[in-house]
């Protein structure tokens, strides 16, 4: 038996002026999106914009549901609403700001492992790391240099087939 350690850096930002200025700019779209999300029963509202290569942005934020399940998150309305548009345009970095109509949402709300899983697939078929970006309604930002580091050992498209 041997043990294995997995560990990942992240970069820790008490404010947002030393972020890089794509990064800053992709952050404040992020909360702008948050403005159009449909969250009449969490009252949780989370945006996301989606970097391009070619400097587009792309956003999305959580559509909720009466039949819960129904809803989704927006990173993933934002990731596939970028794999839609542009299918063959790599992407560089995912913003995702959260907030509440009931309280400060003082620290950056990680994504759910859904949404990591569907990162994740679009980092797997561009074969570059995506950024992600996290932040609350203030407190720290996160800045993670690759989904798979969110998401370690994860099941991707080479298990389907023998290698
Ligand atoms: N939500 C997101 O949009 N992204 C996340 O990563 C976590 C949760 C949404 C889903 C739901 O509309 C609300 O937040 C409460 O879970």
């Amino acid at each position: 038996m041997e043990k294995r350690k997995i560990e990942f850096e992240i970069e820790v930002h008490q404010e947002s002026k030393t972020l890089t200025e794509d990064l800053k700019s992709l952050l404040g779209i992020a909360i702008a999106s948050r403005e159009n999300a449909y969250a009449p029963y969490s009252k949780f509202q989370v945006g996301a914009a989606v970097l391009l290569e070619n400097g587009e942005v792309v956003i999305g934020n959580n559509q909720e549901n009466a039949s819960y399940p129904s809803g989704l998150c927006a990173e993933r309305v934002a990731i596939f609403y970028a794999g839609a548009k542009y299918p063959n345009i790599e992407i560089k970095a995912v913003a995702i700001s959260a907030a509440s109509k009931e309280y400060i949402v003082n620290r950056p709300a990680a994504p759910c492992g859904n949404c990591r899983q569907a990162i994740a697939e679009y980092e797997h078929k561009q074969k570059s790391p995506i950024k992600i970006i996290l932040q609350g309604e203030k407190g720290d930002i996160l800045v993670c240099n690759a989904i798979a580091d969110l998401l370690p050992l994860s099941f991707d498209s080479t298990f389907l087939s023998e290698s």
